[in-house]
């Protein structure tokens, strides 16, 4: 028997939160699926990124067989990469800079979105030598890193960093086009690079599969992935520096990636270990068969799948676990003083077999003396399950989170919850019933 003082809520507090609930349109039940957590990086399809290149070299034959600093084919090179880049959404931008007396460019794509104070970056050399077309290098580079680009538009991923490709110009001349980004890029914007990912030559024809030695959690990435496809990896020493991630190193930006072989020859343990010949893992390098044919399919597509790999685990940072599926019905019951039971109803739809055996049942009461109350979760045939029986004495409203074993009743149909008030002079509302399904 409760013998308090009604104190603090009133009916009109409960009429106004209704006609407030009621003006705003959030009445009634609503569901909502939600996403996973840790989003899985989709698979970069090969023929995508093979078909880059098939246009890459369209734009060599096109432009007297090669895409180097200063030709033709380079600017064309810049031209494909970029209407791609627009067409899925990606803010573009053509940075020019002088290198021998030609205009060189570099483009930098970025992905609207994510945490402007931690921005992850991968790239690649878009420029060839000019006795080839460069397809592996660094075609292959260019095109993985495009389809990667692309298919983040493509799954409309929204990382928790902010995701930046850049495509430079003139590395074969001596890393001209990233030193000039990194150069021009305010010391403020550098320290927000939390990385970046170099990719130059990832499709050698006698490939090794090699990871950069740098940043320790880039390089443990890539050497998780390749662990998971149980293909063995060794740490890249044909020349550490020779390509555009030592001029972000340079400052300071940690940096990793990924390496198939120039024109070092695998050695004999190598070729036990992945295959191939003990020849050059390039013998095209530099040169002008360089072309389509001067690349490994397995190769490329295991790199490719590699960065997209990268860049989604690098870039989602902090994880939250999935929150289920959600039903919640929000509009008010005015619970009768000493009364008859009244009930909020939320319908479930869209789940498969029973509920489960931790079904988070959700209850907001607002009351004034809580030990009158008694409340009941009704499942859709009737089954009652108790979650307050005149518990809490004269402590006021029930905000909590029941957790009920319902795993011998089908999930879908009507379920309750029932409150009856018990005694008199204290009342109030439920303000709120939510089920969440895991
Ligand atoms: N474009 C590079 C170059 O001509 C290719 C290369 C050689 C490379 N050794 C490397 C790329 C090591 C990355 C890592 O020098
Ligand atoms: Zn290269
Ligand atoms: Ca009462």
């Amino acid at each position: 028997m409760n013998i308090s003082v009604p104190r603090r809520v009133t009916k009109a507090t409960a009429v106004a939160a209704l006609a407030a609930l009621a003006l705003a349109g959030l009445t009634g039940t609503t569901a909502s699926a939600n996403p996973a957590a840790a989003a899985a990086a989709p698979d970069i399809p090969l023929a995508n990124v093979k078909q880059h290149l098939t246009d890459l070299q369209s734009i060599a034959t096109a432009n007297g067989g090669n895409r180097a600093h200063g030709r033709t084919g380079y600017k064309a090179s810049i031209d494909f990469v970029k209407a791609k880049l627009d067409a899925a959404g990606y803010t573009t931008t053509v940075q020019q800079f002088t290198s021998g007396g030609s205009t060189g460019y570099n483009l930098i794509a970025d992905w609207p979105g994510g945490d402007p104070n931690q921005v992850l970056m991968a790239g690649s050399h878009l420029d060839s030598v000019s006795s080839g077309p460069g397809i592996n290098d660094n075609g292959s580079g260019s095109a993985a890193v495009l389809e990667t680009a692309l298919a983040v538009a493509r799954s409309g991923y929204q990382p928790t960093k902010h995701l930046r490709f850049g495509w430079w110009g003139a590395e074969e001349l001596g890393l001209v086009g990233s030193k000039y980004y990194v150069a021009q890029l305010p010391t403020a914007e550098r320290a927000k690079l939390s990385g970046y990912l170099n990719f130059d030559m990832i499709g050698s024809p006698n490939p090794g599969y090699f990871v950069y030695d740098d940043d320790p959690t880039i390089e443990t990435t890539f050497k998780n992935y390749f662990a998971g496809l149980g293909v063995p990896t060794e740490i890249e020493t044909e020349g550490d520096g020779r390509s555009d991630h030592a001029s972000f190193k340079n400052v300071g930006v940690p940096v990793g990636g990924l390496f198939t072989g120039a024109s070092r020859v695998k050695s004999s343990a190598q070729v036990q270990k992945w295959g191939g010949t003990a020849t050059a893992f390039d013998r095209c390098y530099h040169s002008s068969c360089d072309t389509t044919s001067n690349i490994n399919d397995t190769a490329l597509d295991r790199n490719s799948d590699a960065i997209a790999h990268a860049i989604w685990t690098l870039s989602a940072g902090t994880t939250t676990p999935p929150p289920g599926k959600v039903f919640e019905n929000t509009a008010d019951v005015s619970v009768p003083d000493n009364g008859a039971a009244v009930t909020s109803t939320v319908n479930v739809t869209g789940v498969t077999g029973n509920a489960p055996s931790n079904l988070a049942v959700g209850v907001d009461i607002v009351h004034t003396y809580r030990g009158d109350l008694v409340v009941d979760l009704v499942a859709p045939d009737g089954s009652v399950y108790s979650l307050s029986n005149r518990s809490g004495g004269s402590a006021d409203n029930i905000v909590q989170t029941f957790t009920v074993n319902a795993s011998s009743e089908v999930a879908n149909g009507a379920w309750k919850l029932r409150v009856q008030d018990k005694a008199s002079v204290d009342t109030g509302y439920i303000s709120g019933f939510k089920l969440t399904f895991p």
